[in-house]
């Protein structure tokens, strides 16, 4: 019998990068795992943590240390975790992940131009903010096949959304079906059209699962926003929900399930859209991404989806992409 390989990178391992490496060992999903990281005791000190990790009786044994870039010549996955984030601010109104853009730019430049040197092959899932904008540039300027790299995108902003619908109705999250799309970020939005709990849509949700009051739409849609700032807030930065996201990417390409999840990438004329990274949901294969669904949505949620492109569409121009 053949041995299977599977072969992770994980490029920056700060807060979210360091989670990354956690939750991937966590799901026996890869037999390597490299961290790169341009402080490369912080890789090592990372990877020889981990090392401790993987030795218990629950995970599997998996190679695990740091290295450089030419350790993606082979790899299978590369996440992309690098940069700086947005720091916490009482004023919530002050938070925008989009004001990181000129400072990331750099960042993924080298990290792309990098990481191209060695292959052409391995996907490439982006997390670094502000996401859409970094993935737009990653998938356009660099000759990388397109499908090949995406971001995690509203994918996060999704498990929030069904987090809080899950508690509302009192129900297992993963038994809720629905989507925020658009820019990773304040202009996502709840896709109310296309929630179902049971196969039961908004209108009728209420008589079936008897909640202590009705949901209203506005406040959930801004919630879903804020609750990423109330962890910031509260803990300094976010990383459980995010890394999770990002594995979870990483499984469905490795597995080729052909999974349906928003996630960032340059629109092709879908909704009349193009030139501009957003998330719409997506069929996740081994290829990266296999296909762009363009889901039908009411007038509301389009206009929502066109004003969320504007906004990532004017942070893109501000930074001379
Ligand atoms: C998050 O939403 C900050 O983009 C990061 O957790």
């Amino acid at each position: 019998m053949g041995s299977i390989r599977s072969k992770l990178v994980v490029v920056g391992v700060g807060h979210v990068g360091s989670q990354v490496l956690n939750c991937a060992a966590s799901l026996k999903l890869f037999s390597e795992i490299v961290a790169i990281d341009k402080i490369e005791s912080k890789a090592k000190g990372e990877a020889l943590d981990i090392s401790h990790f993987t030795s218990s009786d629950y995970i599997n044994n998996v190679n695990i240390r740091s290295g450089g870039y030419e350790e993606c010549k082979d790899a299978d996955i590369i996440i992309i975790s690098a940069g700086p984030s947005i720091m916490p601010n009482k004023d919530i109104k002050k938070l925008d992940r989009l004001a990181l853009a000129s400072q990331n730019v750099p960042v993924m430049k080298e990290i792309i131009s990098s990481i191209t040197k060695y292959t052409k092959d391995a996907v490439i899932i982006i997390i670094t903010n502000p996401l859409d904008v970094m993935v737009y540039y990653a998938q356009n300027f660099f000759g990388y096949s397109k499908n090949k790299i995406f971001g995690t995108g509203t994918s996060l902003d999704s498990a929030r959304f069904k987090r809080i619908i899950a508690d509302k109705y009192n129900v297992d999250p993963k038994s809720v079906q629905g989507y925020m799309m658009g820019e990773h970020g304040n202009s996502a939005f709840p896709a109310w059209s296309l929630l179902r709990i049971a196969g039961i849509s908004y209108d009728d949700l209420d008589k079936y699962f008897n909640p202590k009051e009705h949901l209203d739409c506005d406040n959930v849609a801004s919630e879903v926003v804020e609750v990423a700032y109330s962890v910031l807030n509260m803990k300094g930065y976010t990383n459980s929900g995010i890394a999770m996201a990002a594995c979870r990417l990483a499984e469905a390409v490795l597995l080729n399930e052909r999974t349906i999840l928003p996630v960032s990438s340059t629109l092709e004329g879908e909704y009349g859209l193009r030139d501009v990274a957003l998330s719409i949901p997506t069929i996740i294969g081994k290829n990266g991404i296999e296909k762009r669904i363009q889901v039908p949505l009411s007038d509301d949620e389009i206009n929502k989806l066109k004003e969320s492109a504007e906004s990532v569409l004017k942070t893109i121009k501000s930074v001379g992409l």
